[in-house]
């Protein structure tokens, strides 16, 4: 398989879901362990909704620091990147997380931000940024996530202008729903629900791979399928597109900071150099007449 020809197009909007190469089964095998032993009493799909909030809370926070931090997961995930046909020494991403959206989250009142509508790069995420969504177990159409595709070039008015990534470090980071942080996070989102004629409900069994640009509208559908969803996301850029300052433009996008200044090279961990961040950062800046043209649709 070969995805490098691809991912110009998909920074354009295409979207694309395939079968993932054969190194896949052996990686997707180590996570599916990891989440056993996290809920070693019955299949856990069915298990989190059983559990008590507090003690799926605290299970959660074992188990993504198990996928994120441990060295063995981005080792056994290593051969796939070649496999798809990317230059590791091209890579840069922050980490492989996993994800848990319990069945009926939609019914509670504090799992609001779960289902919130964005695009990434409203949380300062670059704009040429990939989203590869990997199902531990076969997702249902009733557990998957929705995009929009009509607003990959279309803005929508949204709270971003309130979102600095340094704040939101302050106040815990990236999943962190639960963090001890007594400081508020904001989670921006559209003023009003998006208007879309065709939208694409993501789902995929276990095997495939869905592969988007975080620049693309989405949304953690309501999860109506009677078993929680396990899901990987790995979020990455490469060099090439930062250099080249490629990606779409910030349409709608005012938030501050860049997590770039968090990715690291996957080859020799090396983060990415400030002045690259700011070569490519400065081409996007969120220009005063977008702004005031924005500030009219409000
Ligand atoms: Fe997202």
């Amino acid at each position: 398989m070969d995805l490098k020809p691809e991912l110009l197009s998909v920074l354009q909007g295409n979207t694309k879901k395939f079968v993932g190469p054969k190194s896949l089964p052996a990686f997707l095998k180590l996570v599916q362990s990891t989440v056993g032993t996290t809920f070693p009493e019955a299949d856990p799909r069915r298990l989190v909704s059983q559990l008590r909030k507090e003690d799926f809370f605290a299970r959660m926070i074992r188990l993504r620091s198990q996928i994120k931090d441990n060295p063995v997961v981005p080792q056994t995930f290593s051969p796939i990147w070649q496999e798809l046909g990317l230059d590791p020494h091209e890579i840069y991403l922050d980490a492989i997380r996993i994800r848990c959206v319990p069945a009926r989250f939609q019914e509670i009142e504090a799992a609001g931000p779960v289902a919130f509508i964005h695009r990434d790069p409203w949380y300062a995420n670059p704009q040429c940024q990939f989203n590869l969504w990997i199902p531990v177990y076969s997702v249902p159409k009733e557990a998957g996530f929705r995009i929009y595709p009509s607003y990959f070039n279309q803005p929508i008015p949204n709270n971003s202008n309130q979102f600095d990534y340094r704040k939101w470090l302050d106040a815990g980071g990236f999943q962190s729903a639960n963090n001890s942080s007594s400081k508020p996070q904001l989670f921006p989102s559209p003023d009003f629900d998006p208007i879309e004629p065709s939208p694409l409900d993501v789902f995929a069994d276990e095997g495939e791979m869905f592969l988007f640009s975080s620049h693309h509208l989405h949304g953690t559908s309501p999860n109506t399928s009677g078993f929680a969803r396990f899901s990987l996301e790995i979020r990455f850029v490469l060099e090439s597109h930062l250099t080249n300052r490629i990606g779409p433009e910030k349409i709608d996008n005012r938030s501050q900071g860049s997590t770039l200044s968090h990715m690291y090279r996957l080859t020799d961990s090396r983060p990415v150099p400030d002045q690259l961040i700011k070569h490519y950062e400065r081409k996007f800046d969120f220009h005063q007449n977008k702004s005031d043209s924005l500030a009219r649709l409000r």
